[in-house]
């Protein structure tokens, strides 16, 4: 294949300390660019003056990383402002949180811009260009403007609403008919992908030759599902080796003997946790017999706490916690262990391995790929149960688990109690087809079937899902 360029806000250098970068983008990119060396560019993590905000290029094995920074107005109105405050709740179904008066899309357009001019140093013809996420989805266009004809793609990581949620957006006119631009627009569940569908019918009138073809002014452009995998082969080697490691030994010991119940998740709104702590809070006042058996151990790196919204969702799980631990917890018992530090992978797989529960249970997911993780990492002969949301994407795939509506405590309590006295039989039947699915679908078939794609358009009606990945 030609040479393969991946766009994204945030990109994962590799790290000396090995600590993962939080989010499920980082996790599926990884592993495709393994596969095709090339050029992963986009933002530094780092806010400088505007006369230091050119790009930097640095190397890691076979792999190129051109970073530039934001200054600080950037920072604040396109990151901080219109990509976090605006159109990650309203894409996250929250019309209730997003904060219409930064309706100004101007810095949101001028940063696309800025990293169009920033590839336009270093885009070669016949480069494939792969952009990634809701912070650059009028990339393409900028791209096009200053005459770029490469195949372009795009990845739409979280969920996309529906018209009668998505037209709430401010400028909505002006920013979503611009991902027409891409020649391949993929999404993570049919959902997502019908949903756009019908705002290019019903939005802008623009005409299908089938349901996922459209035909814009001078070009045509493909919409596809493909749902996002992980290295579950892998990931089940990693965890096997990771419970010996001194930390998850430790961990293990210090449970002395009780299960562990694990969530993990970037401290975010949409991914439910004060109320999953609601959730265990009434699972203990139910069953009572699990008390002083059970930890429920939630690992939360921060993230985005300059926006309001997340400094308030941070007071509201910490003091939930704090209300749990304080109703329940015993001097020698603790029932929520609630932590903030980012954990290295091979840490994370060795906890899950050693959880006897999954509670994974956002209220809107994209796709969700802890769930998929926790899945991957159990042993096969006693594997843990995964309590999973229905509206996050994994649930589509992952039928097999212990699916329950994150709103209802109630309910999340009750299938706590299920997924805890669970026969093993049921166990290894429930986490066979999940792994099933996982190996069918990992993350290395999701990126070829995405390249694919975008590179060989194949003229038949289902053929997204189904390209032969060998022909890569
Ligand atoms: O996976 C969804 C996502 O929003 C990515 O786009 C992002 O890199 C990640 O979560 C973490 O968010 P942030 O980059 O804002 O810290």
């Amino acid at each position: 294949m030609e040479r393969l360029v991946v766009v994204s806000n945030r990109v994962a250098v590799p790290s000396r300390d090995g600590a993962s970068l939080a989010g499920g983008l980082a996790v599926a990119i990884r592993p495709v660019l393994r596969r095709h060396p090339g050029i992963w560019f986009g933002w530094s993590g780092r806010v400088a003056a505007a006369s230091d905000a050119g790009a930097r290029v640095s190397q890691h094995g076979h792999q190129t990383y051109v970073l530039t920074d934001l200054t600080e107005e950037d920072y604040q109105e396109y990151y901080n402002g219109y990509a976090n405050r605006v159109l990650w709740p309203i894409l996250h179904y929250r019309l209730d949180i997003a904060e219409f008066s930064r309706r100004d899309l101007g810095s949101y357009l001028r940063v696309n811009q800025r990293f169009a001019a920033e590839l336009d140093k270093l885009l070669r013809s016949d480069d494939v260009v792969w952009v990634h996420d809701y912070h650059l989805l009028p990339l393409a266009r900028a791209l096009r403007d200053g005459g770029h004809r490469n195949k372009i793609g795009f990845f739409h990581h979280v969920p996309f609403p529906p018209p009668e949620i998505l037209t709430a957006l401010p400028n909505h006119e002006r920013l979503i008919p611009a991902m027409a631009h891409y020649d391949l627009v993929g999404f993570q569940t049919e959902i997502d992908a019908a949903n756009f569908a019908r705002y290019l019918r019903k939005e802008c009138g623009m005409p299908s030759r089938d349901p996922y073809t459209f035909q814009a002014a001078d070009r045509t452009v493909r919409i596809g599902v493909f749902p996002v995998g992980v290295e579950a082969e892998k990931l089940n080697r990693l965890a096997r080796r990771a419970v010996h490691s001194p930390f998850v030994r430790d961990v293990v010991e210090s449970l002395a003997g009780r299960v562990m119940i694990i969530g993990v998740d970037r401290l975010d709104y949409s991914k439910g946790i004060a109320l999953r702590m609601e959730a265990f809070d009434r699972f203990l006042s139910i069953h009572r017999e699990w008390r002083g058996k059970v930890t429920y151990l939630q690992i939360t790196p921060k993230s985005r706490s300059e926006v309001q919204e997340y400094a308030e969702i941070e007071r509201q799980i910490d003091e939930t916690a704090g209300r749990v631990n304080g109703t329940y917890g015993e001097a020698s018992w603790t029932p929520i262990r609630y932590v903030n530090r980012a954990h290295s992978r091979s840490a994370l797989a060795g906890l899950y391995r050693s959880a006897g529960v999954g509670l994974v249970t956002p209220l809107r997911d994209g796709m969700n790929l802890v769930a998929k993780e926790y899945v991957a990492a159990q042993d096969p002969e006693h594997p843990g149960v995964l309590i999973l949301s229905r509206f996050a994407g994994a649930a589509i795939e992952c039928e097999a688990a212990l699916l329950v509506n994150p709103y209802d405590p109630e309910s999340v309590g009750s299938a706590i109690a299920q997924a805890l006295s669970m026969p093993l039989r049921e166990r290894r039947g429930r986490y066979d087809a999940l792994f099933q699915v996982l190996k069918a679908n990992d993350v290395e078939s999701w990126g070829e079937r995405f390249l694919i794609a975008l590179t060989r358009p194949l003229n038949l009606p289902n053929w997204l899902g189904q390209a032969d990945i060998s022909q890569v």
